[in-house]
């Protein structure tokens, strides 16, 4: 009984953050995808990544987010949120099959990788990864 109450009163708190109202996380989003466009630009990741679905020296970088890719091993991996932080900060880690091990690590802080992940995120049509909810998208280069 005890615990049943202390489960109800803890849930609460939960739900209200959910009920967020959708314009201001809406807002929040499209300021996370529009930093991380302007760090794919100032990072110069676009010399390596295209995000048009050419490969360059590095594979393109729309449409993936969500999707299976093989690695050098053969493995066939989700790529996550989790797979994402880590192709941009330790890139050695998992090797995309068919490129070469030529990405440097990124050292930056937990903000700027979010953001370079949501872009990425927000280059990803509902097409290509069916489940993944539809993300604000601010440009392709
Ligand atoms: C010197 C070229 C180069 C630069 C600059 C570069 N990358 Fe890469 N990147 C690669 C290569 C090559 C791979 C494939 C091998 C691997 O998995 O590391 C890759 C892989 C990736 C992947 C995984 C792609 C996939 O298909 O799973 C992501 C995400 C990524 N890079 C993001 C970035 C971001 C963001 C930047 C800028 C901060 C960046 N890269 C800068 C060369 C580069």
């Amino acid at each position: 009984m005890l615990s049943a109450f202390f489960w109800l009163g803890c849930s609460k708190p939960s739900q209200e953050h959910e009920k967020k109202p959708v314009a201001e996380a809406r807002l929040s989003q499209v300021e996370l995808v529009e930093k991380g466009h302007r760090l794919h630009r100032q990072l110069n990741c676009g010399s390596c990544h295209s995000t048009t679905g050419v490969s360059l020296v590095g594979p393109a970088v729309n449409d993936i987010y969500g999707t299976e890719v093989t690695l050098i091993d053969r493995a066939r991996v989700v790529r996550d949120e989790e797979y994402m932080k880590l192709a941009i900060t330790d890139p050695a880690r998992h090797l995309v099959a068919g490129f070469g091990n030529t990405m440097p690590a990124y050292r930056l802080d937990d903000g700027s990788v979010d953001a370079l992940v949501a872009y990425i995120r927000s280059l990803t049509r509902q097409e290509a990864s069916p489940h993944l909810p539809s993300m604000p998208h601010v440009g392709n280069e």
